[in-house]
């Protein structure tokens, strides 16, 4: 390998680019759409071919002229106007269609190369790190070398390319022996390894034992797919891992850092090792924009940023980071400013030259300083959430050992307290518990992601040696060090971060949380279709009761004196087997449950039914369960009540549905037998009803309602498009919650107004079914497909 290292620019030359064919990649991505705007405002001689793959839909050349919608390219297109701008975007902007897996071949007149493609996540799997960011250069390399030209190459990496270490880095080629090639060659079969770990018996036993634990209510299916997606999620974390501990057993911070130190060795080894020239820049951590395309312009939250704003929501008690430590933030449009002083220059062939485009050697931002800044941002400028303005918290900086040890004892705290509750019956308060302690969980881990992530940023004592970059700047004509200058000690970091860095992230977030509320939702008006059903659940759902109250008011209506003792002993003695097989699967329990009917009367269930058991049933319906059904008959959709029980006992909600599906028991000459003629319809059987059915009937599935209360309703219930958890027992409570479901609490009818007959939506039942007046009326089927 032929690379020089050279401390300072042999020959500094300040030139701009002007009719120059430049190759772009990452184009899409933050720094790239910079870049793109600049070369395309700035430098109209300029072609840019890009490297891009298709996502989703969109091919290469889809996303590409997409691109043109994106605020960066406002004032450009506001200075020449919108047709001009669309002119010179078709003329000068070419998609090249491929990935930096698959390049494809390039053209041959490629005078320059910006290079800034790039996972930029700390935390990837390691192949995948490996893949993009090393395998990525090797790839662009290789299709660069098979053109035959010799363009100039600015490969784009990253100022804490060089590990963990204290005091200057140097502008330089890294010191360091590792051998890039083995070290992606272990990566790449990591996965393999990983794979087949997760595929041993043992793994697997354990990942269904968790599942049915947690699941086996939901049905056999899904507690397979909780498995396998337990599975996968366990593969992803082992590969994270293991590129976390590769990289740290090598002296980097993380994967990211580790991946972009071997992509420069690729650009060393296959570029300029081949006699081409090379330049590797390398940004500290860049934020939004200072002067162009505009102050304060930001593509999406960037690295420091999550870290801001979860300070400003009140989510990090305090931090493990050095409070002297130097926290290097470039604003974007000075990285794009060298990046493309730094391509116009004349790089000498064989050798590659470094520059860091950072601020801590020049312009120093002491991490207290910059806590000071965010801390009187945020008092002034509190962020709001449900109850007010979010009070900031004052950081100590105690120091890593004691914020870890803190963390830890909070995050066992959390967990013992949520083992608790989900233990307790489900009411509104142990769900307002859950919620606080799920919340409480949720920081923790991002305090720990966080306090991980950023570590090496905030705890580094590394300063970046910028005199190339200075030189390069020096060297410039005067007008572009003013127009496209990227002189660090211009930046007063107090208007930056006040007056347009914080200003720009905190427009975001407060554009996300401006987003209805869940709970919201759930109130606004059903549209009008028929092509949609609603389904609803009974028990817990619409009815405030369960199969075996409805058991006990049918037993007491009929049961003979001389029977009553016996019967209650008996009942008393099989109540742990009900509760165990309720635990384990509902169509067990059901199946268990209503052998209890064994010899009862069908005509005598069926007087009672209309009789007294009837008015005890709708005097336990929930009374905005009905409203809402005659909300969804209003919309014209079809409201089917659904339900494990059978079919003799929901006669009364026959009036207020379009269709009644019920369990059947078998008879036998009038009375029944305790055997059920059908399995019930509960889990995953009601799952494949639901779909059965919608094919069958036309119905659209995506737009359509289903509301119920237990975890064995989630099958079916993530089925449609707008699925209700109502009065949730905890687990689906956490479910939806986690999946942002509307929540309802549908309150019982008070005592004192427990006689039927005056609310206009619950009919008067005497003797017989009353029928409302808006209401269509259905009969119960047997579900049988
Ligand atoms: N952001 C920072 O603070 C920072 C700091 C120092 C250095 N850097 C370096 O600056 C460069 C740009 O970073 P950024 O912040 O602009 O990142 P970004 O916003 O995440 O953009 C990444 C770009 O890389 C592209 N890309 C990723 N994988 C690809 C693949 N397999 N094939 C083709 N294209 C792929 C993405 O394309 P898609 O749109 O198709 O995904 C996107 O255009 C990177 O080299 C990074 O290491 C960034």
């Amino acid at each position: 390998m032929n690379v020089a290292r050279v401390p300072k620019l042999s020959r500094p030359t300040g030139r701009v680019l002007t009719d120059e064919h430049v190759f772009l990649t990452g184009g899409t991505g933050f720094l790239g759409q910079a870049i793109l705007e600049r070369l395309l405002s700035s430098h109209p001689g300029t072609r840019i071919t890009m490297l891009v793959r298709g996502k989703g839909s969109q091919d290469a050349a889809a996303r590409v002229a997409g691109l043109l919608r994106k605020p960066v390219f406002s004032r450009w297109i506001e200075s020449i106007g919108d047709e001009e701008a669309r002119r010179q975007f078709m003329v000068r902007v070419h998609a090249h269609d491929g990935s930096l897996g698959q390049v494809g071949t390039l053209p041959t007149d490629i005078d320059v190369v910006l290079h800034s493609a790039s996972t930029v996540s700390f935390d990837p799997p390691i192949d995948e790190a490996f893949d993009t960011n090393v395998g990525g250069a090797q790839s662009i390399y290789d299709a660069l070398l098979a053109t035959k030209s010799d363009p100039h190459v600015v490969h784009i990496s990253t100022a804490y390319v060089g590990g963990v270490r204290k005091g200057i880095a140097p502008e330089g080629s890294l010191t360091h022996t590792v051998d890039w090639l083995a070290e992606y060659e272990a990566a790449k079969s990591a996965r393999n390894r990983v794979e087949l770990e997760s595929r041993q018996p043992e793994a697997l036993r354990r990942q269904l034992a968790s599942a049915r634990a947690q699941h086996g209510k939901t049905g056999p299916q899904a507690v397979a797919q909780f498995a396998e997606s337990a599975r996968a999620d366990w593969v992803r974390e082992r590969l994270v891992d293991y590129g976390r501990m590769r990289a740290e057993s090598l002296g980097w911070t993380d994967v990211y850092t580790l991946t972009k130190a071997f992509g420069e060795r690729v650009a060393e080894e296959l570029w300029a090792g081949a006699g081409h020239r090379l330049s590797v820049v390398r940004p500290s951590i860049i934020e939004s924009a200072l002067h162009h395309p505009f102050p304060g312009w930001i593509d999406g939250f960037k690295v420091a940023d999550p870290l801001i704003i979860a300070y400003g929501r009140g989510q990090l008690p305090d931090f493990p980071g050095l409070p002297d430590s130097i926290l290097d933030v470039i604003p974007v449009d000075f990285v794009v400013n060298a990046a493309l002083a730094v391509a116009a220059r004349e790089a000498r062939p064989g050798s590659a030259e470094y520059f860091h485009v950072s601020s801590g050697a020049s312009n120093p931002l002491p991490f207290h300083r910059m806590y000071e800044h965010v801390n009187t941002y945020f008092t002034a400028n509190p962020l709001p959430d449900e109850k007010g303005d979010i009070a900031v918290p004052l950081w100590r900086f105690p120091g890593g050992m004691r914020v870890e040890k803190a963390l830890a004892r909070r995050e066992s705290q959390a967990n013992r307290a949520e083992q608790i509750i989900s233990r307790l019956p489900t009411t509104p308060r142990t769900r307002g518990w859950l919620d606080a302690v799920t919340s409480g969980q949720r920081s923790l881990k991002r305090l720990r992601a966080f306090t991980e992530l950023y570590r090496a940023y905030v705890q580094t004592e590394i300063i970046f040696d910028d005199t190339n970059t200075r030189a390069l700047l020096a060297s410039l004509p005067e007008a572009v060090q003013q127009d496209e200058g990227f002189d660090v000690t211009e930046i007063d970091w107090e208007r930056y971060f006040h007056d347009i860095h914080f200003p720009a992230v905190t427009t975001l977030t407060r554009a996300f949380s401006n987003r209805p509320a869940a709970r919201t939702r759930a109130t606004r008006m059903l549209p009008a279709r028929t092509d949609v059903v609603a389904i609803f659940d009974l028990e817990g759902t619409v009815l405030e009761s369960n199969l075996v109250k409805q058991y006990l008011l049918l037993w007491a209506g009929s049961v003979p004196r001389a029977r009553v003792a016996r019967d209650l002993g008996d009942f008393a003695f099989a109540l742990p087997k009900y509760l165990r097989a309720e635990r384990r699967d509902r169509g067990e329990f059901i199946r268990t449950f209503m052998r209890r009917y064994e010899g009862f009367k069908v005509g005598e269930i069926q007087r009672l039914v209309r009789g007294s058991f009837g008015r005890a049933m709708m005097r336990r319906a929930l009374p905005d369960a009905l409203r809402r059904v005659q909300d969804h008959r209003d919309a014209g959709h079809r409201t089917i009540l659904v339900t494990g029980t059978i079919d003799l006992m929901v006669a009364p909600f026959l009036p207020y549905f379009d269709e009644v599906v019920a369990g059947r028991m078998h008879e036998k000459d009038g009375v029944l037998t305790g055997f059920l003629a059908d399995p019930p319809l509960v889990d995953e059987a009601r799952a494949a009803w639901l779909r059965h059915y919608a094919v069958k009937n036309g119905f659209d599935l995506d737009r359509s309602y289903g509301y119920g209360d237990s975890h064995a309703d989630l099958v079916w219930l993530q089925l449609l498009g707008h699925p209700s958890a109502v009065n949730p027992d905890l687990n689906l409570y956490r479910h939806a919650r986690a999946k942002h479901w509307n929540v309802l609490d549908w309150k019982r009818r008070p005592a004192a107004s427990d006689t039927v007959g005056t609310d206009t939506i619950v009919p008067n039942i005497t003797e017989g079914v009353g029928q409302p007046s808006q209401s269509r009326g259905a009969s119960a089927t047997s579900h049988g497909i």
